[in-house]
C-alpha cells in the first residue's frame, strides 16, 4: 500500500510522499520539526483532509521534542498553544486538521503535567492512534460503500480522496478498492480536477498502481447525460450537522449534474470530517489560493497579465443534492439534519 504518511521510528521523523511531484517522481520527504510539518501542509506536499489531520497530529510531537522550543523555557501550555496555532494555521477548510490537533492537545492537557517528555510521549501515541483509526475508518467506509456498486459498472470521482488523501486506502477510492476486493469488475472515471490536477495526477496514479481501469476526463456532463456513469463518489473536507459538504472546487457542479440526470451522488467521509459545531454552508471558511495556480500552467503563464482571478480551493454542496454519505458507521441518508446526529451517536 502507498505510504502517504509514515512515522520512521529509527530516524524519529515523519516520511511523506511529495504529492506535488507525483506522478512523475516518487520522492519521500522527511519532516523532523513542527515547522517542516506545517510547510509540507501549506505547500501541499501532503494534502487531503484526513492525511493533513494525521500529519499535523505528528507535528505536535515534533514541536514538543524540538530543541529550539525547549530552549524557550516557557510553560508547556504556552508552548503547546504556539505549536497548535502554527499547525492549525496552515489550511482553513478541512476540519480533520483541527480535529486531530485538538485531540492531541487535549490528551496532553488531560495529563496535568508540565513535563515535556511525558507530553511528547503522549503526543506521539495519540498521533499513532489517529493514524490507525483513520486507516480503520477508511476500510469501514469501503465495506459499507462497496454494497452500492454493481458488477461491471462505471463510477466517477472528483479530486483525490484516495490512499494519498488519508492514512491509507482512501475514502471514495476506498469504496472502489473494496468493490474490487469483493470481486466486482468496475471502471473508474477520474475528473482531471483543475487547477492542481489531483484527479489526473494522483487519483489516476494510485488507481493504476492497484490495477484499476481508469480514464481521466474533463467532461463529466457528457458522460453523465449519456448514461455512461452509474454513480459518483467524492470525498469531503468538512460536513456540517445539516449535511452541507465542503469538498474540492467543482464538486457542487458535479452534484447538480447528477441531480439533473438522476445519477446517484455519494459523499464518502470518516466521522472525523463532520463538524457538528456548524449547520450551514456560509459557516465554512473556504481557502483562497494563489492566482498563479490559474494563470500559469506548469509554471508557464497562460492567462493575460493582470487578469482578475478567483481561486477558492473548495465549494459547498447542499444536502438536497446528496444521495447518501458513506461513513465508517454506515451510510447516512436524508434527512441529514436528523440522520447525521443519529448515526454519530449524538441523539
Ligand atoms: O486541496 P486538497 O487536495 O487538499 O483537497 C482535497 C479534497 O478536496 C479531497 O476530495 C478531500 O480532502 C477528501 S480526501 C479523503
Amino acid at each position: 500500500m502507498i505510504k502517504t504518511v509514515f512515522f520512521n521510528k529509527e530516524e524519529n521523523c515523519l516520511e511523506l510522499i511529495d504529492q506535488t511531484l507525483l506522478p512523475l517522481q516518487e520522492v519521500i520527504i522527511k519532516c523532523r520539526t513542527e515547522v517542516d510539518i506545517a510547510k509540507s501542509i501549506i505547500d501541499m506536499q501532503v494534502r487531503g483532509a484526513p492525511a493533513i489531520g494525521v500529519t499535523a497530529a505528528y507535528g505536535v510531537y515534533f514541536g514538543l521534542i524540538n530543541p529550539k522550543n525547549r530552549e524557550k523555557k516557557i510553560l508547556l501550555e504556552e508552548l503547546l498553544e504556539q505549536i497548535c496555532d502554527l499547525l492549525t494555521g496552515t489550511r482553513p477548510t478541512a476540519v480533520n486538521l483541527f480535529y486531530a490537533v485538538n485531540r492531541v492537545r487535549n490528551a496532553i492537557l488531560n495529563l496535568h503535567t508540565g513535563d515535556l517528555d511525558k507530553a511528547a510521549e503522549k503526543a506521539l501515541s495519540e498521533a499513532k492512534a489517529i493514524y490507525e483509526e483513520d486507516l480503520a475508518m477508511c476500510r469501514a467506509i469501503g465495506k459499507y460503500g462497496q454494497e452500492l456498486i454493481g458488477d461491471c459498472e462505471t463510477w466517477l470521482t472528483h479530486c483525490n480522496a484516495g490512499a494519498l488523501a488519508t492514512a491509507g486506502y482512501g475514502t471514495a477510492l476506498g469504496v472502489f478498492r473494496a468493490a474490487k476486493e469483493a470481486g466486482k469488475n468496475i471502471k473508474i472515471i477520474a475528473d482531471e480536477t483543475r487547477p492542481l490536477l489531483q484527479g489526473a495526477r494522483l487519483t489516476a496514479w494510485e488507481l493504476m498502481k492497484d490495477g484499476f481501469e481508469v480514464t481521466v476526463i474533463d467532461m463529466a456532463g457528457g458522460l453523465i447525460r449519456n448514461d455512461m456513469v452509474q454513480g459518483v463518489v467524492v470525498g469531503a473536507d468538512r460536513i456540517t450537522s445539516k449535511g452541507f459538504v465542503a469538498n474540492k472546487i467543482g464538486t457542487y457542479s458535479l452534484a447538480v449534474l447528477c441531480k439533473y440526470n438522476g445519477v446517484p451522488f455519494y459523499v464518502a467521509a470518516p466521522t472525523s470530517t463532520f463538524d457538528m459545531s456548524i449547520k450551514y454552508d456560509d459557516e465554512i471558511v473556504i481557502e483562497q489560493r494563489n492566482p498563479d495556480e490559474i494563470t500559469k500552467f506548469a509554471g508557464v503563464q497562460v492567462a493575460p497579465t493582470g487578469v482578475k482571478v478567483y481561486n477558492p480551493a473548495f465549494d459547498v454542496t447542499p444536502p438536497e443534492l446528496i444521495t447518501g454519505i458513506i461513513t465508517d458507521k454506515g451510510i447516512i441518508e436524508p434527512i441529514y439534519a436528523e440522520t447525521i446526529p443519529q448515526v454519530l451517536g449524538l441523539k
